[in-house]
């Protein structure tokens, strides 16, 4: 059989590991493989590696239709998606391997976004902890357990910056910063994939959404995006590119439109930003149905066309819309495609399935033994625990209401604090509820049953206010009230926009009759967005920030609201005081009338609301307080080749040990364009113990300084620059140097 030819062929070959940063020897020894593999293909089969077929689940486990079936044992279905567990993928794999003409094995693909069976805080929440290890921890966990349970392809990390609260996929990125988000985006693809995509320890990341999908208009899903070339390249494309650098194998074009052209038939992204200008390798995805979809946004007539359009544009594998089955084999026998533009679509496909080790053994990620001892392996949900932990954001804290105290008599409020579900977060993979604790459950077990009393006050949605006596009646009694309180998970993610960003339902009212027992309040929220939590802020005395903080979320928020952990979060996205200040976001420009002019009535501002947001980006709380000294810089002019050290004393002055961000951030003063207000160009997360003092540094090196400038060339421009660190990006300490 050909098969084995190809198998005995390639078992000869794979003496090396094909690393992803492997040499350019383990590299031509790859290409030969490719190319020996390629020639033995028809044109069906090397279209048929073109397309990713989605798997379904039923209640009794994973299940595809036979027709995908059929094409896999046909050579006419190279991959599949959502398919999970080592059996079931070991299963589809068989048919790939043993019935297929070639046995050209199958990729997995599947969203593993924060966590696969242990979840991980919500990528946002991971985020806020600005720790860069236990994110790429967490990404790592995540790969261990989806490699143990048949998956070697992950679509995430999600690289979309967004200033957008509306939007419900804000909860899966990084915020709003280019700076953290490219550092984020690189630390999830070491995470992923490792160094070597062949370790079964290891999957193949995918960086999405290409690109700008994060900024659709009025943060509706899907909706148009249009944005100044400048902004694209300064700002949303710098952490795709990141994660690109950082070694990740595949990118999934996005379903917006960038400049007029839906991204999956868009050959400026694809291959004039993607290819020519990043450098990048590896395989090009659609996102689901996103070549059909070109039929809606108007741009085509019809299926076919939109085939051509993204072939040609750089898609190499059209997700779930059987356009490249349909028509391609047509349009390459017409001339309208070449065999060059498959070719080198289906050898980028190929090679990577040698780097996933899967023609050297297409079962080493369909493992049961593996399986059953990777997922939810304690270790892991110690990682989650951790990551949730360090994730959440103290937003307030009057007269140090937390952290409670062992046996205070506590009434716990709302029905999020009972719900393990929401606790997940939207794209929770295969995380599993019965695996897991509520809020409440484990704020009995730390407390002691006696100690809490728990109402659920009102649904999470809807206008029922018959839960309100009851819980105030258990308020009554209660020393403390720990009101948890937020959105539904479903409210976040995919398809999720809002257009209001308030609390939902009749949850705030209940907290304000709460209000009225003069009981300090406490405010736990569980969130996939920014809120606008304005009313709230004025009626509690805390609030901690948990996101949707994962599988260990509920021992998370215990532990920090009963100070085990001192809370470290610092936020990622700026919170507005209503949603009329969105989009707001730290790195605004100027104006020609900024607030501080003296006019009082001519100049950038509302008539009814300040400027200011009401908790900006990179703010959060801690149990202990932190005093910075001024800043000190090595030289006050920087030049073409030298580098500025700058340094800042940071004491705990506070009475418990303490987590802090640094971040250090820069004013370009006067530019060929105009420039932000701030920009963040470093950030260090440091521990001090009571009364310990650190000196943190940062480097500024004049390319860190770098953007395009009016002609649209990437570069500096000398001048004056402004320089601030601080704990947020609101109190900073200031500085100044000049770029020669
Ligand atoms: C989402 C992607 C996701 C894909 C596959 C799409 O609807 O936009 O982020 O990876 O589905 O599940």
């Amino acid at each position: 059989m050909l098969r084995n030819l190809i198998f005995t062929y390639i078992a000869a070959l794979i003496m090396s590991a094909c690393g992803v940063s492997g040499s350019s020897d383990a590299e031509s020894r790859i290409n030969q493989k490719v190319d020996s593999v390629m020639k033995l293909m028809t044109l069906d089969e090397k279209i048929g590696q073109m397309v990713l077929y989605s798997s379904g689940w039923a209640l009794t486990g994973p299940t595809i239709k036979s027709g995908y079936l059929d094409d896999i044992r046909k050579g006419q279905c190279g991959n599949i998606f959502n398919a999970n567990t080592a059996a079931y993928t070991r299963k589809l794999q068989k048919i790939a391997v043993e019935e297929s003409r070639l046995g050209i094995p199958l990729l997995f693909g599947y969203d593993v976004i924060h966590g696969h069976t242990t979840i991980f805080p919500i990528s946002l929440g991971e985020s806020a902890s600005w720790d860069l290890k236990a994110i790429e921890k967490s990404a790592r966990v995540s790969a261990i357990e989806a490699a143990a349970s048949g998956i070697n392809w992950t679509f995430a990390p999600m690289c979309d910056i967004s200033v957008e609260p509306r939007w419900g996929r804000v909860s899966e990125g990084a915020g709003e910063d280019p700076f953290l988000g490219s550092k984020i985006s690189a630390a999830r693809v070491r995470g992923f994939q490792g160094n070597n995509l062949a370790d079964t320890l290891t999957i193949m990341a995918c960086v999405k959404h290409f690109a700008a999908y994060g900024a659709p208009l009025a943060g509706r899903d899907y909706n148009t995006v249009d944005m100044s070339e400048r902004v694209f390249q300064d700002v949303y494309l710098p952490p795709y590119k990141a994660a690109i650098d950082a070694g990740a194998m595949s990118v999934m074009s996005s379903f917006n439109e960038y400049d007029g052209i839906p991204a999956s038939g868009s050959k400026y992204l694809l291959t004039d930003i993607l290819r020519k200008k990043i450098g990048f390798k590896g395989l090009v995805v659609t996102d689901y149905t996103s070549i059909n979809e070109m039929v809606n946004h108007g741009i085509v007539a019809n299926e076919a066309e939109a085939g051509l359009l993204s072939v040609k544009a750089g898609v190499d594998m059209d997700m779930q819309g059987e356009v490249f089955f349909k028509y391609l084999k047509k349009q390459v026998e017409s001339g309208e495609v070449s065999q060059k533009t498959i070719n080198d679509a289906v050898a980028r496909i190929i090679r990577i399935k040698f780097m996933l080790g899967l023609f050297d053994d297409p079962y080493r990620y369909c493992n049961e033994a593996r399986e059953k001892r990777l997922v939810y392996a304690p270790a892991h949900l110690e990682a989650s625990f951790d990551v949730a932990k360090r994730s959440m954001v103290l937003l307030k804290n009057s007269n140090k209401v937390l952290p409670l105290k062992k046996g205070e008599k506590i009434a716990v409020i709302g029905e999020l604090a009972s719900s393990k579900q929401d606790l997940l977060g939207s794209w929770a993979a295969v995380g599993n509820i019965n695996y897991m604790n509520s809020i409440l459950d484990e704020i009995k077990i730390y407390n002691g049953d006696a100690n809490v009393l728990y109402a659920e006050g009102c649904k999470k949605m809807g206008e029922d206010r018959s839960g309100f006596a009851a819980a105030l009646s258990v308020s009554r009694r209660a020393d403390k009230i720990v009101m948890v309180l937020g959105e539904d998970s479903e409210w976040s993610g995919e398809a999720a926009s809002r257009t209001s960003i308030n609390i939902p339902g009749v949850q705030t009212e209940l907290l304000e009759k709460l209000k009225i027992l003069n009981k300090p309040i406490i405010l736990v929220l569980l969130n996939g967005r920014p809120l606008d939590l304005s009313k709230e802020n004025d009626l509690v005395d805390a609030m901690l920030e948990s996101w949707f903080p994962g599988t260990m979320g509920g021992k998370a928020v215990t532990h920090v609201l009963f100070g085990e952990y001192n809370p470290s979060g610092k936020l990622t996205m700026t919170f507005p005081r209503n949603l009329g200040q969105v989009p707001i976001f730290y790195y605004e420009k100027n104006t020609g009338r900024p607030l501080y002019l003296p006019n009082p009535k001519y100049k950038s501002r509302y008539i009814d609301c300040p400027n200011d947001p009401l908790f900006p980006f990179g703010f959060g709380l801690s149990y202990t307080t932190f005093a910075y000294s001024d800043i000190k810089l090595s030289t006050d002019k920087l030049t073409e080749n030298g580098e500025l050290k700058v340094s800042v004393n940071v004491v705990n002055t506070g009475g418990v040990l303490g987590e802090e961000v640094v971040q250090c951030y820069v004013r370009d003063l006067v530019g060929s364009v105009t420039r932000p207000v701030m920009e963040l160009k470093g950030f260090q997360k440091i521990s001090l113990k009571v009364g310990e003092s650190k000196v943190v540094n940062f480097t500024i090196k004049p390319e860190m300084l770098a953007f395009h400038r009016a002609d649209m060339s990437y570069g500096t421009e000398p001048g004056d620059y402004k320089l601030f660190v601080g704990g947020n990006s609101r109190d900073l300490k200031l500085a100044g140097f000049k770029l020669k």
